[in-house]
C-alpha cells in the first residue's frame, strides 16, 4: 500500500500533462492499484469506479483534495492532480461497464 502510494507520487510528478478528452489518462495506471484496472475495485475498502457518475468522480475528487471529505490516501492522490485531469479520469471511469 505505502509502496504503491510513492510509485504514484512519483509517477504523477513526472507524467501529467492535459490529457485529451476519451483517452486513457495516464494516471489511470495509479489509480489501478486500488480502484482495479477496469475501475472494479478488488478490496472491500475501495469503492468501484466504473460506471459511476462522471460529475460525481469528479466532485468527490475535488472533495478529498480540499479536505471536504476527509480520506488520507485519496487526499495524498488528489494533490497531485489538476482539474483537467481530474475532469478526464472521471470522464474516463464514468464510460467503463459498471459491473
Ligand atoms: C492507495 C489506494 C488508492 C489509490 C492509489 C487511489 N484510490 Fe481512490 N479511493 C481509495 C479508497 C480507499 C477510497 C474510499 C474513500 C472513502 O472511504 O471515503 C477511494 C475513493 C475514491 C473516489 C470516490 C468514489 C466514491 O464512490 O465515492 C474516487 C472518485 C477515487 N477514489 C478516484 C481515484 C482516482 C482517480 C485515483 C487515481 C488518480 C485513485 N482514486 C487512486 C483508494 C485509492
Amino acid at each position: 500500500m505505502i509502496r504503491s502510494v510513492a510509485g504514484a507520487l512519483a509517477l504523477l510528478a513526472l507524467c501529467c500533462m492535459a490529457v485529451p478528452a476519451g483517452a486513457r489518462p495516464v494516471s489511470v495506471g495509479e489509480c489501478a492499484a486500488c480502484h482495479g484496472e477496469d475501475g472494479i475495485a478488488r478490496d472491500v475498502e475501495v469503492p468501484h469506479l466504473a460506471g459511476q457518475n462522471e460529475r460525481y468522480l469528479y466532485n468527490q475528487m475535488l472533495a478529498f483534495r480540499s479536505g471536504k471529505r476527509p480520506h488520507k490516501e485519496m487526499r495524498v492522490m488528489s494533490r497531485q492532480m489538476t482539474n483537467e485531469e481530474m475532469a478526464a479520469l472521471a470522464a474516463y471511469y464514468a464510460a467503463l461497464p459498471p459491473r
